[in-house]
């Protein structure tokens, strides 16, 4: 995508560096780890079950230490249809999971599941799954020296931050919307288009709640540090079109965040919108011709 990336702030002993410098990228038996578990995504097909991983005794750890601290600061910092489902799909504290054992509670609570990938993925591929009540995760696992941020997605963002909001039922159904809508579409700035939409909201967004704002978002729910802070970021109301024409940056605490007035509010104006986007949908809406893939 032609999205701008910034420099990317990374937490290392209280200090702000590239992400260049974070410590995943300069350990290679970690690197060695991470493709390994890339490697068995390889040729999987959405919904062919998950391949089992042994987990370190030192990666449970870690799970367990991250774990359990995301659902602290979410209980606090969450909306509450998010907020009172983190019973409910109990996504383990003491053992790294397996796909299978949370998809099994998610199935159950709004019929999704979590289908492998060994990285980023396609954004065709990944919207698209969506429709189908599949969502891509990967199973390995951010770097052990900075438990509490990674520059990339890893299993603790995908299964505690977009596990714990696909158990909402009112959020599920928002990704199938997404999903149906890139089905109906075909260029390319239609795709940027809602990979504009999806950050500013499925990954960032923050909801006005009694008075209070509360996060949403996949992200934020995943991230120790940005839940905690998000309220000094600069809080625009939900605008589609201020969200399609702002570059979003991929790393870093985001300095813009998206506020929806209630989550009415919220899945009224996107599953309106996404159930009527098509191709000309971003000739109307967005200022960047010319942006491709
Ligand atoms: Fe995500």
């Amino acid at each position: 995508m032609n999205q701008p990336r910034v420099r990317t702030p990374v937490a290392v002993d209280g200090r702000l560096g590239p992400a260049s410098r974070h410590p995943g990228m300069a350990d290679p038996a970690y690197l060695a780890r991470r493709r390994a578990l890339g490697e068995l995504a390889r040729d999987h097909r959405v919904g062919d079950p998950a391949p089992t991983v042994t987990y370190s005794d030192a990666e449970h750890r870690m799970w367990g230490l991250v774990h359990r601290t995301l659902v602290r600061v979410q209980r606090r910092h969450a909306c509450r249809a998010i907020a009172d489902v983190i019973e409910a799909v109990d996504i383990p504290d003491d053992h790294v999971p397996q796909h299978a054992e949370v998809n099994s509670r998610l199935q159950r609570l709004t019929g999704f599941r979590f289908t492998l990938t060994g990285g980023l993925v396609d954004s065709r591929r990944l919207y698209g799954a969506m429709a189908d009540g599949y969502f891509h995760g990967v199973q390995y696992l951010r770097h052990p020296a900075v438990p509490f941020y990674t520059p990339e997605p890893d299993a603790l963002h995908d299964l505690v931050g977009h596990g714990t909001q696909l158990a909402a039922p009112r959020f599920a159904e928002l990704y199938r919307v997404i999903g149906r809508a890139v089905h109906r579409v075909e260029t390319a700035e239609a795709v940027s288009l809602i990979d504009r939409l999806f950050w500013f909201t499925v990954e960032y967004g923050v909801v006005r709640e009694n008075g209070d704002l509360k996060a949403y978002g996949a992200a934020l729910l995943s991230s120790y540090g940005e839940i905690e802070c998000f309220r000094d970021a600069e809080i625009r109301p939900l605008d589609l079109r201020a969200m399609a024409n702002t570059p979003y940056q991929i790393n870093g605490y985001q300095p813009i965040l998206y506020r929806a007035e209630s989550l009415d509010h919220l899945t009224d104006t996107l599953g309106e919108f996404f159930d009527e986007m098509d191709d000309d949908t971003p000739v109307r809406l967005c200022h960047w011709p010319g942006t491709r893939d």
